[in-house]
């Protein structure tokens, strides 16, 4: 089989792309099938004459606006080309947080109190008491996102560009993420950050975050974890591999949901792989198993 990886874009996330195409690219490699690597480039011409020689396959690598918001995966609907992960409209809900979670909360999933603040209402006063989190409302990996604690002198948003802001509650505690592939949930794996919150940086350095998977939480707060997070890829229509993360405050034994990822990170220090391993699924096998179930 011929797949094509399409990987980079222009989102915030290019280079978290890069690094999860091109490991993906290689574990596919690995299994056998004829890759090549397409970067997503704004000439979409270019990139639509990339497809011609058409693939049996497009392994979507992409992370961030166009490549996770349903808008490679409309082009790709109206090609005709299979293609791994969630379909259009699944992207494009999950990657509108606020929209995300008002099916979450239908489907009785709990959630943050929050609400969306625009662009020229940021910085004009708390828009809630503190401690609360200010985070793009259509963007990932932890791009443009703050924690305003008491007695902070909160943000400086003169050079925010990173459109509506979804601004919930701060929910203290342990941070958990629990990957979905198919009809199953895998592990849950609790992420402590050394320093800080578990932020790009954090996510993106090695040694940064220890990550512990299996979590060491209780069992009812793990099958907790799955069941939202099998909900979630349900009630969104995701196809394919997506990524819950979560909040726990064990004081209040309080577990809410913050967003469904449907391009989940692919790098090597990525928590989709980590879970898969732990389940016996080694990379390039999940590579084959994605391309083997991709859709359009
Ligand atoms: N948005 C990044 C890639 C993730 O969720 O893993
Ligand atoms: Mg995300």
């Amino acid at each position: 089989k011929h797949v094509a990886v399409i990987l980079g874009g222009w989102s915030e996330e290019r280079e978290v792309s890069l690094v999860s195409g091109e490991a993906c690219a290689k574990g596919l490699e690995e299994k056998g099938y004829e890759v090549t690597r397409i970067d997503l480039t704004r000439d979409l011409k270019e990139t639509l004459e990339a497809l011609d020689p058409k693939p049996d396959v497009v392994f979507n690598a992409l992370h961030g606006r166009y490549g996770e918001d349903g808008t490679i995966q409309a082009v790709l609907d109206l090609l005709q080309i299979p293609y791994t992960h969630s379909g259009l409209l699944a992207s494009a809900v999950a990657m509108d947080k606020p929209m995300a979670l008002r099916l979450f909360r239908a489907a009785g999933i709990p959630t943050a109190e929050g609400m969306i603040v625009k662009p020229e209402d940021l910085g004009r006063g708390d828009p809630m008491p503190r401690p609360y989190v200010v985070k793009p409302a259509r963007e990932g990996s932890s791009v443009g996102v703050y924690i305003v604690q008491e007695g902070d002198n909160g943000p400086d948003y003169s050079s925010w560009t990173l459109g509506d802001a979804l601004v919930e509650e701060f929910i203290p505690g342990l941070e958990l993420t629990t990957a979905v592939m198919g009809d199953k949930a895998l592990a849950v794996t609790e992420l402590r950050p050394l320093e800080g919150f578990y932020s790009y940086e954090a996510k993106y350095t090695d040694g940064k975050t220890t990550h512990l998977c299996p979590a060491p939480i209780p069992d009812d707060v793990a099958k907790r974890c799955q069941d939202y997070a099998l909900r979630a890829h349900r009630i969104l229509g995701c196809r394919g591999v997506s990524r819950a993360d979560f909040r726990y405050d064990a004081a209040k034994d309080r577990l809410i949901i913050l967003e469904v990822n449907t391009q989940p990170g692919m790098t090597p220090l990525s928590l989709v792989p980590e879970q898969a391993a732990y389940k016996g699924i080694s990379f390039p096998d999940l590579m084959k198993w994605m391309v083997e179930n991709a859709q359009c």
